[in-house]
This record gives structure tokens, sequence and C-alpha cells, in this order.
């Protein structure tokens, strides 16, 4: 998110940061280990490739999200993907989960190693009151970037375990001038 806790605009997310890409994708694939590649503070033993698992972990988005996706990148790979919509044809031929609760209940979610809530805003603003949400993994990108949708105020519960340096790098796109960010973990845990 942003310095004003947007978290896209448009329908899209307005950086496009490759470091930010591959810590999402290492983050809900791997898991933990995933996070310790980019965060060394929270490198998690033993260094190294991440156990082969017999299952994926799975990825919760709102219907928005998924479609903000674009199509050659969905369903996200080595994940299972869970869209929601109140809407059961909302998604023609895709199917989807009417509610946070009915997706958590899934076989496919109940036997993930890791289960990820990965936007947009009003499916952050949900799972972050749940009480099964106890971490929150994120981005910090430095700056307004015009946002029209937010992450939701932090939960007093939340505390900021560990923070990596903060690093610069050119966006995807043609800006000129480069972003700076750093990856944060947020845990309702003391330690
Ligand atoms: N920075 C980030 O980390 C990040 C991550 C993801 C997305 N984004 C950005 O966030 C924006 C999209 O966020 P958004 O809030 O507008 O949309 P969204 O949360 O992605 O999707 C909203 C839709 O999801 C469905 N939905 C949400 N909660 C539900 C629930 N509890 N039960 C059933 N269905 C539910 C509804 O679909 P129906 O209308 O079909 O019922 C709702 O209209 C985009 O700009 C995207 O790029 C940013």
């Amino acid at each position: 998110m942003d310095s004003k806790g947007g978290v896209g605009r448009d329908q899209t997310l307005p950086w496009k940061l490759r470091q930010d890409m591959a810590f999402f994708r290492a983050v809900t694939t791997q898991g933990l280990h995933g996070v310790g590649a980019f965060v060394p503070a929270f490198r998690v033993e033993p260094v190294g490739d991440a156990p082969p698992r017999d299952t994926q972990n799975a990825v919760i988005m709102g219907r928005k999200t998924w479609l903000s996706l674009p199509e050659k990148h969905r369903p996200l790979a080595a994940r299972q993907n869970i869209i929601l919509s109140r809407n059961p044809s909302a998604l023609s031929g895709i199917p989807t989960c009417a509610s946070l609760e009915i997706a958590l209940c899934l076989h496919d979610v109940q036997v993930a190693p890791e289960v990820f809530v990965i936007g947009g805003a009003s499916v952050f603003a949900e799972a972050i009151l749940h009480p099964l949400c106890h971490r929150v993994i994120l981005t910090q990108i430095e700056g307004d970037f015009g946002c029209d949708v937010f992450f939701p105020a932090m939960p007093e519960r939340f505390h900021c375990m560990t923070t990596s340096v903060w690093e610069s790098a050119f966006a995807m796109s043609t800006d000129a001038k480069p972003i700076r960010f750093r990856f944060e973990i947020w845990s309702t845990q003391a330690s």
C-alpha cells in the first residue's frame, strides 16, 4: 500500500514493481519460507529451497481483483485460486464462492498449508477483522499514488514484527522516478 494506505486505482495496481510481484509470488506460493528471502530477520530454517508440498497454498480474492489480473496470469500459478462473488454467475464458467466463511470451509482451503487473502480492498476490510487472520504481510510503497481503494485501518491487535530495509526500484512502466518500498510483517502474536 502507498503512504496513504491506497491499494488500487482504476481497478488496477498503480505501481508495477518487479520486486513487489516477486515478493507476492514467493510469499503466496511458499509461505513464511518465501518471506525469508526478502525480509532476512524473518528467515525461517532451513535456509534454501522450500520443501516440496503435496498441497498448494490458497489465495482468496474478490471478483474485481480476479478481473484485474492479466488473463495470462490467471489463475495464479501453483496456488488454489478462490474467487468471492455474491452473484454465482458473475464470472461465466468460473466457480466463485458466496462468502469468506464459505471459502474458508472449502476442502482445498482447509487442506492448504497456508491461506492468503490477496485483496481487494473490500475483502481486506472483512478479512482483517476475522479471528483466523493473524498475520499481515505487506509492501509499503512511499508516496501518494492517488488511489481510489484503501487498506483498512490496522486493528490494534496487530503489531509490526519486522520490516525489510527501504529499497528503490524503477517501476515496470515508463515512470522516470524510482519508487521506494519495503516489506513489513504484522502479527497478532507478541513475538
Ligand atoms: N495493493 C494490493 O495488494 C491489491 C491487491 C488486490 C487488489 N488490489 C486492487 O484493489 C482494487 C479492487 O478492490 P475492490 O475492493 O474494488 O474489489 P475486490 O475486493 O477485489 O472485489 C469486490 C467484489 O468481490 C466480491 N466480494 C467481496 N467480498 C465478498 C464476500 N464477503 N462474499 C462474497 N463476495 C464478495 C463482490 O463481488 P460481486 O459484486 O460479484 O458480488 C465484490 O463486488 C483494484 O484496484 C485492484 O487492483 C490491490
